[in-house]
């Protein structure tokens, strides 16, 4: 293929993802299956490992990230990125508009309502149509230059397509992280025996704050853009309404809804419609910004120091309860993390009533200074779980005294071991258990095994197999399959028949999917994705557990962490027995979902060379191990039959070869990119 035809071919397989990416995360209509997406885009990666010269900052290749940066550099706006002021009561609505009415004294006004999406503030910039550069809001004058994290973000286009787009313009808006996502996320965190995020919003600001993009493609962003900053050439709209349907056709993702509104009454029954409206919406908002719909009449309106005169945000009230902290108890997890938990006096917020509530860690503890005894406010963080964000000073009893965090695990008396946690989320260090066989995390191994995410054991929660552990009966997960209904119905409040429910349940659970019995082991790192991957690549635990690190690395998604940690996990002479107890009770070992990869994997029919020291020490049977688990073969010398050949530091006599046969060179981030790696082993 010459270069003038990959060209072509590149510009006809990147117009076809871009729709794709449109109809999927903009319009979800998805056109095509996955599986079909997959190909386009290794296609399109191919061609670039090819040609270079291709690999555009709009190419839809630029989705999976690229290298860490050391830091961010800094961005000046072109005009400054203002805040809102916040009113909290249709009086102080009601107050704005007649203060606005007063400045433009021979005018009709009119105002646009839409969602306050709680996320980070960015700015954007396309010139003739291109992506960029992107930036946070920084002070409002300064940002941070986050464009390559941006950049991962799905539902926004890389490239617009309009005929008259103006030559340069800057859109503004909203990265958040959707509720689904936020849990999913949260969920996998867990699951790893990694700390929470707090709250969408911190998840959001945590992933753009990462360095390391690769790492932001994984996480489930979105974003919506509602506002415009400079702009040269072109017409931009003349007003706000005008503007969010500009922004909607260039395929931008725009606000959900929006209230056009002539009047007072009009604006108020549009921010109570919003409220009833935004408990569906999928992502979360705190508020209503109010905005006045001419654009020209915004000129002349101004701003003062800190905000515009023509927009305000109004704050919905966050369904916060009063209640009497009774007590802190320590929570051990599965994998020993010890979690202060707020015991309640009974409240009912936000639709259901609350008794526990986390506290987080020892540092936001202490910097609440959250005591027993206190009157506190409780609120659900992200909608779900609730927390104690506040104590009311005014009605602490003078006997309170600050919490101690024991430095003993509750459950075992362990000494605590301090982690420092090396990631975004603010979360400080944590405490944890170091004791192996301490019945917290033994309870804790037992109720992640049960989870519905997990082997789904109906009727495996909490409270019974806390009397499980109790009785000695259950241990370990294999203990499971060989309890008696007559053992489980003898447990207090436990009938008959619930028993046997619950043993059906667990003989159910024998027959479930290799991934779910994989990540219900609790290995360090396996969540439930990386575990589906893995049990897409191997056929069996059997497989699994004989794995080297290599091999798994091989695995997309699966660094160094994730394969040493399963390799020492299968070590352990404990697991293996348990492991051996589990194929003799008849768990499936067997993966439904093994793919022979060898068929139809990208490098089907492709021969490698390697040759030179390959970076970050990935060695050459690591990189072999990718190759043929893509349906790949590795060769020793190079040849005419020599798909490529790739090549690492102090190549010698086979690049010279590649060079006189007109073979590909490629070197190892090129390599990544054909393979549909979105990150190297870490
Ligand atoms: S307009 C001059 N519209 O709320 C600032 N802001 O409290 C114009 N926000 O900094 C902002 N949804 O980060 C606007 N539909 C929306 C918004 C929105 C969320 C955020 C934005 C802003 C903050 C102000």
């Amino acid at each position: 293929m010459t270069l003038a035809e990959a060209r072509i071919r590149h510009q006809e397989l990147a117009t076809q993802i871009r729709g794709h990416d449109h109809a999927y995360y903009v319009l979800a209509q998805p056109k095509i299956s996955d599986r079909e997406y997959d190909h386009l885009s290794a296609a399109l990666l191919q061609l670039e490992s090819q040609f270079p010269e291709l690999t555009t900052p709009d190419s839809p290749s630029q989705r999976v990230g690229g290298a860490p940066l050391k830091e961010f550099s800094s961005v000046t706006h072109e005009s400054p990125m203002m805040s809102l002021d916040n009113t909290y009561s249709q009086g102080e609505v009601r107050e704005f508009v007649s203060r606005l009415q007063r400045l433009l004294p021979d005018e009709t006004l009119d105002w646009v309502v839409e969602p306050k999406v709680d996320g980070v503030a960015v700015s954007l910039r396309y010139e003739d149509g291109v992506l960029v550069q992107g930036a946070t809001r920084g002070d409002g004058i300064r940002g941070d230059d986050i464009t390559s994290n941006l950049r991962t973000i799905r539902s926004l286009p890389l490239r617009l397509t309009d005929p008259a787009l103006p030559r340069s313009m800057e859109v503004r808006g909203e990265v958040f992280l959707p509720i689904a996502g936020f849990r999913r996320m949260n969920e996998e965190r867990i699951a790893e025996g990694e700390e929470p995020f707090v709250n969408p919003r911190n998840a959001a600001a945590g992933s753009l704050k990462q360095l390391d993009s690769r790492l932001v493609a994984k996480r489930p962003l979105s974003i919506v853009l509602y506002g415009l900053g400079n702009v040269e050439g072109g017409n931009p709209p003349g007003t706000q309404e005008e503007l969010l349907g500009w922004i909607r056709r260039l395929g931008l993702p725009s606000p959900v809804r929006h209230w056009r509104c002539q009047s007072i009454d009009d604006l108020l029954a549009a921010i109570t419609e919003l409220d009833r409206v935004r408990k569906e919406f999928p992502f979360e908002t705190d508020g209503a910004v109010v905005k006045l719909n001419s654009i020209d009449l915004r000129q002349q309106a101004g701003t003062t120091s800190k905000a515009p005169r023509w927009a305000i945000a109004y704050k919905y009230e966050t369904e916060k309860a009063r209640t009497r902290l009774k007590a802190i108890t320590i929570q051990v997890g599965r994998t020993g993390a010890l979690t202060p938990v707020a015991e309640l006096e009974p409240v009912f917020v936000a639709g259901s009533t609350v008794s526990r509530a986390t506290l987080h860690n020892e540092d936001e503890l202490a910097r609440k200074d959250i005591r027993v005894g206190d009157l506190v406010l409780v609120e659900k963080a992200g909608e779900v779980i609730p927390a104690v964000t506040e104590v009311v000073l005014s009605e602490r009893p003078p006997n309170a005294v600050p919490f101690v965090f024991p430095r003993r695990c509750p459950e075992c008396r362990s000494e605590a071991v301090k982690v420092t946690r090396q990631d975004e989320s603010e979360a400080g260090a944590a405490w944890r258990c170091p004791n192996p066989d301490c019945p917290g995390k033994i309870r804790g191994r037992l109720e992640h095994w049960c989870s519905r995410g997990a082997m789904d054991i109906e009727g495996g929660g909490e409270v019974l197999i806390a009397q499980l552990v109790k009785a000695g009966l259950v241990l370990d997960p294999s203990e499971f399959y060989r309890l008696k209904t007559s053992e489980v119905a003898a447990l207090e409040r436990m009938g008959e028949r619930s028993a046997a429910n619950f043993i059906t349940a667990i003989e159910t659970s024998k027959s479930r999917d290799l991934w779910r019995l994989l990540f219900g082991l609790g290995i360090l790192h396996v969540g439930a994705g990386v575990a589906k991957r893995i049990a897409k690549r191997f056929r069996s635990l059997d497989d699994i557990e004989q794995a080297t690190a290599d091999r798994l690395m091989a695995v997309p998604d699966v660094g160094e962490a994730i394969a040493q940690s399963m390799v020492a996990w299968f070590q352990d002479p404990t697991n293996r027995q348990l492991v051996a107890r589990l194929r003799s009770h008849g768990l499936n070992f067997k993966s439904s979902t093994f793919s022979e990869l060898s068929a139809g994997g990208v490098f089907q029919g492709m021969t490698f060379v390697l040759t030179g020291t390959l970076p970050g020490g990935v060695s050459r049977e690591q990189a072999s191990a990718r190759i043929e688990s893509l349906g790949g073969k590795v060769s020793s010398s190079v040849s005419k039959k020599t798909h490529y050949v790739l090549a690492g530091e102090d190549a010698g006599s086979k690049l010279e070869k590649a060079r006189q046969l007109a073979i590909p060179v490629i070197d190892y981030a090129e390599f990544l990119k054909l393979a549909g790696d979105a990150s190297t082993p870490d």
